[in-house]
């Protein structure tokens, strides 16, 4: 099995590029499936999560032609509206096919994604509100079969902003009779990405970063050429990693504006950070603790949280960290300790002692950004850090031993 060896402490240099955001592209993938006209995707990292998409999508009868990392699909071919238990199990993004599907075959057949390591993760919010567009939905044996003779838009309110579920609600309303009003919608970037794409189809979304969306029906997509925006949570966690090792280095080609909370957060606790158009640079800083509580966008996203906790375990003082998006997501927590930090759970919050030298130690990935933690952790760790399970990283970080490579980091993956 992959492992990662980490020497430290490391000290970074450089320039890293980030990669187009893979939770930009997994929605803008299965919204593939609204057209028959080709669709080319540039710039595909190399994440397992996209080949996951990719191999849900040629499942069903989509072409999918691979140019190095551009890929044109042609799903005029789409034949089945099945989503798998195999692939759905893997990935729970499999569920952003429900919408597009019900849209081109009206009908929809896809795995209930159950719980995963993070938390409970339902999906009553798509469902709820698919129903309000004309959609019956019926669970059996595990499957979600949707069908509907036509949809039709309808005024939706979310209970909560639910990214997920404003991406199915809108990929659903594109063909959808009439207009489609996504009340309490999610904000997300990615979410003004996917809706960027479809109206480059000629998709008619406005309402584009606010919590309203409208979606007004249209009876036909075109084809076209898109690249997603640049990654913010994998920029994040280089910017972390940039501030953990105090080091003089490039984090680029992404919106900082994306990751304004973030870097908000950074500056209060005495960062030192250059912030460009598409970049931002960070500087040696002396840092203290902070308070940080995730929310939905444009709060403190729970994404960056597990790499923050890795950073408030190193600088001076004291410091509370609140998790308000998932129910399970300190899994990092135990692991950081057996690197030698100071962090004590209650209930949803953890308190930190920052500090405190952390030295090497085996520790294991349990999910994707906190396997981004305990890399950043190991960069800081006095000795060889080897860090297990690491496909739950391959998920979502393209290329991250080479990056780090090339920013000067011991980072070896090895396999045994
Ligand atoms: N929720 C419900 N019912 C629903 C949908 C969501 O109760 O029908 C709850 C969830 O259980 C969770 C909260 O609402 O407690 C937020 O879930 P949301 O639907 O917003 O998240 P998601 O769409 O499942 C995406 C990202 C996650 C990211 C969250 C929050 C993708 C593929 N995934 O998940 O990314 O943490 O939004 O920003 O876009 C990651 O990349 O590591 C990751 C987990």
């Amino acid at each position: 099995m992959d492992k990662i060896i980490v020497k430290g402490p490391a000290r970074l240099s450089g320039e890293v590029e980030i990669s187009p955001a893979k939770n930009a592209y997994l929605p803008i993938l299965a919204a593939i499936l609204l057209t028959d006209k080709k669709v080319t995707l540039t710039n595909l990292p190399k994440l397992r999560d996209i080949n996951t998409m990719l191999k849900l999508l040629e499942m069903m009868g989509v072409e999918c032609n691979r140019d190095g990392k551009n890929v044109t699909f042609d799903a005029s071919s789409l034949s089945s509206h099945e989503a798998t238990y195999e692939l759905v199990k893997t990935m729970r993004a499999s569920i952003f096919v429900l919408g597009p599907l019900l849209s081109r075959l009206g009908k929809a057949k896809v795995s209930l994604p159950g719980g995963c390591a993070i938390g409970t993760r339902p999906i009553d919010i798509h469902l709820d509100n698919l129903e309000k567009m004309n959609v019956k939905i019926e669970m059996k044996n595990g499957f979600v079969f949707a069908e509907t003779d036509h949809l039709t838009g309808a005024l939706v309110k979310l209970k909560f902003p639910s990214v997920g579920a404003t991406e199915n609600l809108m990929m659903a309303g594109v063909f959808a009779d009439g207009q489609t009003i996504i009340e309490n919608a999610a904000m997300e970037p990615e979410i003004d990405d996917l809706a960027n794409f479809l109206n480059s189809l000629g998709a008619k979304v406005s309402g584009i970063g606010t919590s309203r969306l409208v979606i007004d029906g249209v009876k036909e997509l075109n084809g076209g050429t898109y690249q997603a925006i640049g990654d913010r949570i994998e920029a994040a966690t280089y910017i972390i990693g940039g501030l953990m090792t105090k080091s003089e280095m490039t984090v680029k080609n992404f919106n900082p504006k994306h990751l304004f909370n973030v870097l908000e957060n950074l500056q209060g606790m005495g960062a030192k950070l250059e912030i460009g158009d598409n970049y931002v640079k960070t500087y040696p800083s002396s840092l203290k603790g902070s308070k940080v509580i995730t929310e939905p966008f444009p709060g403190f996203p729970t994404d960056v949280q597990a790499q923050m906790v890795a950073l408030l375990t190193v600088v001076e003082g004291n410091s509370l960290v609140t998790e308000n998006i998932f129910e399970n997501r300190f899994m990092h927590v135990p692991e950081l300790t057996r690197l030698g930090a100071s962090i004590e759970q209650l209930g949803s919050s953890v308190f930190i002692e920052g500090g405190r030298p952390l030295t090497a130690a085996p520790v294991m990935c349990t999910d994707l950004r906190a396997s981004a933690a305990l890399v950043l952790a190991a960069l800081c760790a006095y000795g060889e850090t080897k860090i297990d399970r690491v496909y739950h990283l391959q998920r979502g970080y393209e290329d991250l031993p080479e990056k780090l490579q090339k920013l000067g980091a011991h980072v070896e993956l090895v396999n045994e």
